[in-house]
């Protein structure tokens, strides 16, 4: 690792929020929420961002660009069909497709910026055809995330990897304090929903451990074979105690969801069908009222409907959620560009 500290960080790079400790993420979430409130103001002035985008992406895209532009500095946004096809293994003899080894690359990124940001996921992780690697245990290396983070000069974000998507996590977390205030003894549950893919599960992975940041009593709702990873599933614990909170698992949608103060949905693939799609796709067909719809929301505490988006409608969650006053959806997008704002600030920042 070329870059020992960022700022002081207890990390030199944004690659996971659980590498920070839970007294910096509470420190990014509050300065989050004093620049939403315009209590105080950063500059990034002269500063340059490389935003390397090897997916599609609306949010991460914008909320990123008008974040540094909003902080008095731009983003360089370089997408995987503009610039040469890049090695990351080692002791290669590259004599094949890739042009240019992530040694040379990120070095040289980091002569011209002073922050690096990467967006390489596995798009449908499970599904034989459109996976890369066809194992977890490959994917989730983040070769490409980790390489960049292993020879960059200057900090690293992570803008969604195969494992974490730490922007989404903390965008989250932002949300839910803006939402509730004190987060202390409140019900958060992450429910997995029915969709025709199998997605990955990074988002899930890093909402989830937002939540565990903030002494929430956080449940994780799913059915039996759609486990997370056995290291984030501890990790989670080990959060949820640190903040004083708890973690379990339930295998009932309907009884997750009971006095919650905020349900968070999204779907992702099973891992024992990991690379084979089409015994997923089977299994997954009896999933389908795994939807959170206004039953649901009606055994709640009032509480707040997040989704991380995109979202299939009528899907993931009936039109009926989504358009009710209980989704925050739309604030949970917008707090990604807050969220970022802080943590530009602080990794980027003199
Ligand atoms: N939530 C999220 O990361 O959205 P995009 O994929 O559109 O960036």
């Amino acid at each position: 690792m070329l870059l020992q500290k960022a700022n002081g960080l207890s990390h030199p790079h944004f690659l996971n929020t659980a590498d920070l400790t839970q007294e910096e993420i509470q420190a990014l979430i509050a300065l989050a929420l004093d620049l939403k409130q315009g209590k105080v103001q950063k500059s990034l002035a002269g500063k340059t961002l490389a935003t390397l985008f090897f997916n599609p992406s609306v949010r991460t895209r914008v909320s990123f660009a008008t974040a540094m532009f909003k902080l008095g500095g731009q983003a360089l946004e370089i997408s995987s069909n503009n610039v040469w096809s890049f090695e990351y293994e080692d002791d290669v003899v590259m004599d094949g497709s890739t042009i240019e080894h992530v040694k040379e690359v990120a070095p040289v990124l980091s002569r011209y910026c002073d922050g690096l940001a990467i967006r390489c996921s596995e798009l449908v992780t499970r599904s034989a055809e459109s996976a890369s690697t066809g194992s977890w245990a490959e994917s989730k290396r983040d070769i490409v995330l980790n390489s960049f983070a292993k020879y960059a000069g200057v900090p690293v974000i992570n803008m969604e990897s195969n494992v974490y998507h730490p922007c989404q996590g903390l965008g989250d977390a932002v949300t839910i304090k803006e939402q509730l205030g004190e987060t202390k003894g409140k019900k958060y549950v992450h429910s997995w929903a029915y969709h025709p893919k199998a997605l990955p599960m990074a988002t899930t992975n890093s909402q989830l451990l937002g939540a565990c940041d903030l002494g929430m009593d956080v449940v994780l709702a799913h059915p039996q074979g759609w486990e997370l990873d056995p290291e984030i599933l501890a990790l989670a614990q080990k959060r949820a105690i640190e903040s004083g909170g708890s973690f379990s698992i339930s295998y009932d949608q309907h009884e997750a969801v009971e006095d919650a103060d905020i349900v968070c949905t999204k779907s992702w693939g099973a891992l024992p069908y990991y690379g084979n799609w089409e015994a997923e796709k089977q299994a997954r067909a009896q999933l389908k009222d795994w939807i959170i719809d206004e039953e649901k929301m009606a055994r709640t505490r009032h509480g707040k409907f997040m989704h991380c988006l995109p979202v299939r409608r009528n899907v993931e969650v009936t039109q009926g959620v989504l358009d009710g006053t209980s989704s925050i959806v739309i604030d949970e997008a917008e707090n990604r560009m807050w969220a970022q704002m802080a943590l530009l600030a602080t990794y980027l920042g003199d």
